[in-house]
């Protein structure tokens, strides 16, 4: 058994609740990261969990599809878990963003896979392709919180939009993250729903 783990830090000029809304934004990933998602399907969600599968495209090699089931969970306020099955590998991935400061926060993503047998052999590939998904996925995420700070900080309303009187346009207060938060409707959506999605469950946000 070996465990591979790898902790990538960054600072970025955005708060927390702006960063935990595009980690639970799950209507950008095929828009945005459309080069490293391929198809996603939900099959259970509610205010702080959520089931999927997901085909990624592996960088460089986008023709070869990784499938994995991915749990993610709102550990607490700060914390985002995902525990995946890439290549049929256990993974944990831990998502930290915690405010440094007025609209700066650090984010700290821990990535641990857990190799056995044969697969012990698929190590150094992982090592490999964590960090190229990793900063992909920052890079491609960046100009998406940058935006959301400043609207929101201009007083920015999901599905209403900025104050009608341009003196309104002003918000100086904490920037509230809550689940869940309005998804796109049916329509313009990219995400698919399983037969079995939320079964015997009412209230279905899609
Ligand atoms: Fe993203």
């Amino acid at each position: 058994m070996k465990i591979l783990d790898l902790t990538f830090k960054r600072k970025v000029n955005c708060s927390a609740s702006v960063c935990l809304w595009n980690h639970w934004d799950h209507d950008h990933i095929n828009y945005t990261h459309e080069g490293i998602y391929d198809n996603s399907q939900i099959y259970y969600e509610d205010d702080r969990s959520i089931l999927f599968f997901h085909s990624i495209k592996v960088p460089f090699l986008p023709f070869i599809k990784v499938n994995t089931i991915d749990l993610t969970v709102l550990k607490d306020k700060n914390t985002v878990c995902t525990y995946g099955f890439q290549f049929g590998i256990p993974s944990l991935t831990t998502a930290k963003y915690i405010d440094i400061g007025k609209d700066k926060c650090s984010v700290e993503v821990n990535y641990k896979f857990k190799f056995s047998g044969i697969k012990i052999l698929l190590y150094p590939v992982i090592k490999y392709l964590v960090p190229k998904w990793n900063n992909q996925t920052w890079e491609e995420d960046l100009p998406l919180k940058m935006r959301r700070q400043k609207v929101k900080r201009l007083g920015f309303k999901d599905f209403k939009g900025l104050p009608e009187k341009t003196k309104d346009r002003k918000f100086q207060g904490d920037i509230e993250f809550k689940l869940p938060i309005t998804r796109l409707k049916k329509n313009d959506n990219k995400l698919t729903k399983h037969p079995f999605y939320n079964l015997g469950k009412k209230g279905n946000y899609i």
